[in-house]
């Protein structure tokens, strides 16, 4: 039975593509919460199974999934790395556990699990597609983002990289959504200020991760079959737009 790896699934963008997925999908779900993981579980159609693990154990990442997925016996078609980590910081706080932490979840354990799916002895010649989730920050700049902004840039540099190591049996593209409600940002736009700023500054409103699950379903599919090393911005405008307005 062919399977969806997917990251991040207890929990926002993640437990969305989950549902919205596993119409056409088996899936594989990744988080630390099993409990949260469980409930994504719950909302899904096919088999879900689950594999619960700190994507910043970067030591041994590699050889327990490769365990794991020999013991299940699945063949697993396509990846979505969707778990992240984001923290406001301004440079004066950023921190070498922060930058770790950060580029752990978001950078190295994408590229360790690709290598893990592209092992011929663990799963054969099966994965055909991979979607990072990255941020509209990627190609940007933010105050108080350098951590998480460098690594969505360096997210997006794997992605182009592995796209033509892998071409052409597997394909790699990305997702730079905008500014959405959900655990990550919810104490951000608590506040009502800011979320009037948002409002104000993406020309079609603030989205939601329903918003960009249909993109990530069309890079997985045979739709896309010459498609790669690209980044899909899905933003509502929010990065193109260059009106004036009042700060
Ligand atoms: N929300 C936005 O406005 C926005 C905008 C642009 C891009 N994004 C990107 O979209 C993705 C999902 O964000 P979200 O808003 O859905 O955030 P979220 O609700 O905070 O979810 C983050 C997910 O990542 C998982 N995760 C975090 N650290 C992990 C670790 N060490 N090991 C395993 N899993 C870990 C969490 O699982 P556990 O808690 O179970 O560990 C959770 O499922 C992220 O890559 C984010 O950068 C979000």
């Amino acid at each position: 039975m062919d399977y969806l790896f997917l990251t991040g699934a207890s929990s926002g963008v993640g437990r969305e593509l989950a549902v919205y997925l596993s119409g056409s999908y088996n899936l594989i779900i990744n988080g630390r919460n099993e409990e949260r993981l469980a409930e994504t579980k719950a909302l899904c159609k096919n088999d879900v199974l689950i594999w619960p693990y700190d994507l910043t154990k970067t030591d041994t990442l590699e050889e327990d999934l490769s365990t794991w997925i020999k013991g299940a016996e699945v063949s697993i078609v396509s990846f979505v790395h969707c778990a992240g980590l984001m923290k406001m910081m301004p440079l004066r706080s950023a921190d070498s556990k922060s930058l770790y932490d950060t580029f752990a979840t978001n950078v190295f354990a994408p590229e360790l699990i690709t290598k893990v799916l592209t092992s011929r002895k663990t799963n054969g010649k099966n994965l055909k597609s991979v979607v990072f989730i990255s941020s509209n920050i990627s190609n940007r700049g933010a105050a108080a983002f350098s951590v998480y902004g460098s690594s969505k840039s360096a997210l997006d540099g794997l992605m182009r990289n592995l796209a033509i190591e892998l071409a052409p049996n597997v394909r790699v593209n990305s997702v730079l959504p905008g500014g959405m409600i959900t655990e990550m940002t919810k104490d951000l736009f608590s506040d009502e200020n800011v979320k009037k700023q948002f409002e104000m500054n993406y020309p079609l409103g603030i989205g939601t991760p329903a918003d960009i699950a249909p993109t990530v379903e069309f890079l997985l599919s045979d739709n896309s079959k010459w498609i790669t090393g690209q980044q899909f911005v899905v933003d509502g405008g929010r990065t193109i737009d260059i009106t004036e307005r009042n700060r």
